[in-house]
């Protein structure tokens, strides 16, 4: 095993740009909690708003993270030094490319969300434009990924992140459409949630997930033996293809189609809690509280693909909260563990604090849903939500200070 103080050093950047990004798009997410209560400033519109936290979350958070904690465990195991730096040049400069392209994508959406605007005679999206060209930094980075491990037989680890890109690029096929819709003058309702949601589930569900599962099993070799392991991953690859479907609404998914997502859902849950066994005694105690979202991802999971619970989950207004388990809980929390595990505390200072806070906001959504009692539910509950949502940016941006404050003393 190659020595890799050097490498880890010098790819951090790429660890503490996302981590302010996140910082933006946790604000942005405030900022719509903050203007449900006081309206929003400079023609902002609440839709606008919601759209640009997420995008930003997804594009310029979790995607850039992800990139840079695969790369250093890929540069970590290269053998000499000249070619760790050829390599570490490379994936920095692809890092570099998807986060500005993030903050690109970012701004549109703030402005005028999945609008139009006349240019000349035309009438163009944006934000569909500018997410179209983050492709370019993630079909980069994939690219780079399968030159590198190109030929050599992989590694339990690399074959959850073979899956997890060759989602990606599935995934980006409703990227493409989205983009083709307007000049192909596509506008089927089915055909255009069918394309936005193949982009955005595979994405989270796909991308990330495998791409998380695979940095966990990169710190648990001892999961090789387990033929069980292959198990977990048959179920989530068999099911993961089918799921968007699950978000599309009701009335545009036939009915057949309807249990055959139904059925990949539960699979993919399936696949999530035998992965949960599988790792809840070989992780470390960082893993603990991502572990326990994942297991309630599958839950929320599994509800939305049985026809009567996803109708009484949907009564019961549970979407934001299912999202940021996964998201916040599960895939954030998870992020923050493997860079733990990277690079030791220094960089993840205040780790404990913002699962805490993480906690609290996931918890603040509760009174927002109709599980809470209409008696006891007021406007204290959007007061307290907005307030609570600023606790993991805080907490962030005190773990970007501590990064920049060892980057000078090393
Ligand atoms: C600081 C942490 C976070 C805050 C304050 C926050 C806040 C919010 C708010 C206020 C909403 C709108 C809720 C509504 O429609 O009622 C939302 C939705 C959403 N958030 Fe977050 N969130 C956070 C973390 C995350 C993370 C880490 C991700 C993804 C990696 C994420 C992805 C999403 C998605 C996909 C939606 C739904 C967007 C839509 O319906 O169009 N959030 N969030």
């Amino acid at each position: 095993m190659a020595s890799s103080s050097q490498t880890t050093q010098e790819l951090r950047w790429g660890w503490v740009a996302a981590l302010l990004l996140f910082v933006v798009a946790g604000l942005t997410g405030s900022l719509y909690r903050f203007g449900l209560l006081h309206g929003l400033p400079a023609d902002l519109q609440l839709t606008n708003v919601r759209h640009a936290h997420s995008h930003l979350m997804y594009y310029g958070w979790v995607t850039p993270a992800l990139m840079t904690l695969i790369a250093v465990h890929l540069l970590r195991g290269l053998p000499e030094a000249t070619l760790r730096q050829q390599w570490q040049r490379r994936f920095g400069l692809v890092i570099g490319l998807t986060l500005i392209l993030a903050v690109l994508a970012y701004l549109p959406f703030l402005q005028y969300g999945y609008g139009l605007v006349i240019v000349g005679t035309a009438q163009l999206p944006p934000a569909v434009i500018a997410s179209f060209f983050n492709l370019i930094g993630w079909y980069a980075f994939a690219f780079l990924y399968w030159r590198l491990l190109w030929g050599q037989p992989r590694q339990p680890a690399w074959r959850l992140w073979d899956l997890a890109l060759g989602f990606l690029v599935v995934a980006s096929v409703g990227g493409w459409g989205l983009a083709l819709a307007r000049p192909l003058q596509i506008e089927n309702p089915a055909i255009l949630s069918g394309l936005t949601h193949l982009f955005l589930d595979l994405f989270s569900y796909g991308w990330f997930v495998l791409a998380l599962l695979g940095l966990m099993v990169a710190q648990t070799p001892q999961l090789v033996e387990k033929r069980l392991s292959g198990w977990a991953e048959g179920l989530l690859i068999m099911g993961l293809p089918v799921i968007f479907l699950l978000s599309m609404p009701g009335g545009l998914v036939p009915p057949a189609v309807r249990i055959v997502a139904g059925f990949g859902g539960i699979l993919v849950a399936g696949g999530l809690w035998l992965y949960l066994w599988l790792l809840w005694p070989r992780l470390g105690t960082a893993w603990r509280i991502p572990l326990l979202f994942m297991g309630l991802s599958g839950l929320a999971l599994l509800s939305t693909s049985v026809p009567g619970i996803a109708d009484w989950a949907a009564s019961m207004g549970l979407r934001v909260s299912y999202l940021h388990w996964l998201l916040l809980g599960f895939i954030s929390l998870g992020l923050l563990a493997a860079a733990f595990d990277l690079w030791g505390d220094g960089r993840v200072y205040g780790r404990f604090l913002f699962t805490i806070a993480a906690i609290l906001l996931i918890l603040s959504l509760i009174p927002l849903t109709r599980l809470w009692p209409v008696a006891w539910s007021g406007r204290w509950a959007l007061t307290l939500a907005a307030w609570i949502s600023l606790g993991p940016t805080l907490i962030a941006l005190l773990m970007i200070g501590a990064n920049l404050s060892v980057k000078r003393r090393t």
